[in-house]
């Protein structure tokens, strides 16, 4: 099985960006599980806290993250860029520097926006920090859901051009997955 970890950007109740996550998992193929990792819990990073013994919800997040396979980013966009608990919860989880959980983990970012603009500045810097942590943010077309909340019902993701569009970025992360397992074991 493939194991994939989902990272909200936002940590409210009725999030778009939680909405997009949830409504995933249909478009996988069999073998392959998401989950959603919440961050409503993680504090504030604070380097007297971190090592080899942080913050429990900190380490449950490594734990996970070094546990999956890829990385399934929403998020929204405030004030121009990504959300405070995005980048809080991307420091904590890139200690120790360069060689934290995320170093070489395949990553599909999306952002989304009741906007015209779909969170693209947003994107742009989560592509940054995770690039910083040696993290592979997949190479490709943007996914930057505007006007998220028309495309929303019941909490979950219904227009289809979109998701049709969401199934060929997973399948390219999946692909991304397989190619890197393939290159490691080529090396082995
Ligand atoms: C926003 N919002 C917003 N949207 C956007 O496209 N560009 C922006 O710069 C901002 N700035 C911003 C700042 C702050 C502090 C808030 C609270 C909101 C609107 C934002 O996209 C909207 O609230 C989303 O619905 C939030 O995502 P979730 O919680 O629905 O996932």
């Amino acid at each position: 099985t493939v194991q994939l970890v989902a990272i909200s950007g936002s940590i409210r109740r009725a999030s778009n960006c939680t909405a997009v996550l949830r409504s995933l998992q249909p478009l996988l193929p069999a073998g392959v599980i998401l989950q959603i990792l919440p961050l409503d819990d993680i504090p504030p990073y604070n380097a007297d806290l971190d090592g080899d013994a942080p913050p429990e919800p900190v380490a449950r997040l490594k734990n996970a993250i070094a546990a999956a396979d890829g990385l399934v980013l929403c998020s929204p966009e405030y004030n121009y860029g990504m959300p405070g608990v995005l980048k809080n919860a991307i420091d904590w989880a890139s200690r120790p520097g360069f060689a934290s959980p995320l170093k070489g983990k395949p990553a599909l970012i999306m952002t989304a926006s009741p906007g015209t603009a779909g969170g693209v500045r947003a994107q742009a810097q989560i592509r940054d920090a995770l690039a910083a942590t040696l993290a592979r943010p997949l190479v490709r077309q943007h996914v930057a859901i505007a006007n998220v909340a028309s495309r929303i019902q019941d909490g979950r993701l219904v227009d289809a051009p979109t998701l049709d569009f969401i199934r060929v970025a997973l399948e390219e992360l999946l692909d991304e997955i397989a190619m890197l397992a393939g290159a490691h074991r080529q090396r082995a």
